[in-house]
């Protein structure tokens, strides 16, 4: 009797342990349902919050337009409701990109990008970075109004007269600058008097963007002179090379856009001419 009395203890204590042991596997399964849901949930964030930092960055390129080399503009102004072929056959308008160094500046940068704006016309403005600091209003909304961002050093320097290492940091110093009020680094770079160090493209990362046309705006401060040169010179892809730092710039620029856009020219940013 006692034998099998130990036996039932042994049993119902077998039993006992068993239901404990199973209630535990039962606890820890439910941890780890919960930890695999709660991995689940988190990687769905995560993959959210990458999917809308991707838009957010497709987004700010839309404005600068150098990385996707489609479209650089806004949607809001009336050029970009313009079709690139003529009616009745696929030929594309004659292009022209108008260009703008040494700026900002806080007296005719305005005076143009107001200009510019009425006519609807994206032009490439090349900054100085040490011009930059106290005009980021009118940085920012260059981009706003889809203008494109270039890189013209931070103090002038003639590229391939000092080492690469400081032509690197005069770049740098300007893409952060300009990165700062933009969120994009500029891609295209306009040496200083179109002096380039070879294979610096490669070093620094940017396209150095050269020009055509020459308007010499700087030395006449003429208008006359200026609109001269162009209507011998301009054709087909053609870069005007101009600075937005005179008034005599500004009036023989909006004057160029007025007379090209008559004569069937499309005003674009220089990515647009290298990249259709
Ligand atoms: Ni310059």
């Amino acid at each position: 009797m006692k034998k099998k009395i130990g036996h039932l203890v042994m049993w119902v204590e077998f039993g006992v342990l068993t239901i404990l042991l199973a209630r535990f596997c039962a606890v820890r399964i439910g941890e780890n349902v919960e930890g695999i849901r709660g991995f689940l949930v988190q990687k769905q964030e995560n993959t959210e919050s990458i999917s809308k930092k991707i838009e957010k960055e497709a987004a700010s390129d839309k404005v600068i337009g150098v990385s996707d080399g489609r479209d650089g503009r806004t949607e809001d102004t009336p050029e970009d409701t313009s079709e690139d072929t003529m009616e009745g056959g696929c030929q594309e308008k004659k292009k022209v990109a108008l260009t703008f160094d040494d700026g900002p500046s806080s007296k005719y940068t305005p005076l143009l990008l107001e200009g510019l704006k009425e006519r609807g016309v994206h032009a490439t403005f090349f900054l100085m970075g040490k011009n930059i600091e106290g005009k980021e209003v009118l940085v920012k909304q260059m981009q706003e109004e889809g203008h494109l961002i270039g890189n013209h050093t931070y103090n002038h320097v003639q590229l391939d007269k000092i080492s690469k290492e400081a032509a690197k940091e005069e770049i740098e110093a300007t893409n952060q600058e300009i990165y700062e009020i933009t969120g994009v680094y500029p891609a295209w770079l306009r040496p200083p008097y179109g002096e380039w160090r070879k294979n610096l493209d490669f070093y620094v990362g940017m396209f150095p963007v050269l020009w055509d046309v020459d308007t010499l705006d700087w030395k006449s401060k003429n208008v006359d002179s200026i609109m001269r040169i162009v209507k011998n010179e301009v054709e087909d892809g053609a870069v005007i090379l101009m600075h937005d730092a005179y008034q005599s710039s500004v009036d023989a620029a909006l004057q160029i856009v007025d007379l090209l856009m008559k004569e069937g020219y499309k005003f674009v940013t220089v990515d647009k001419l290298i990249l259709p």
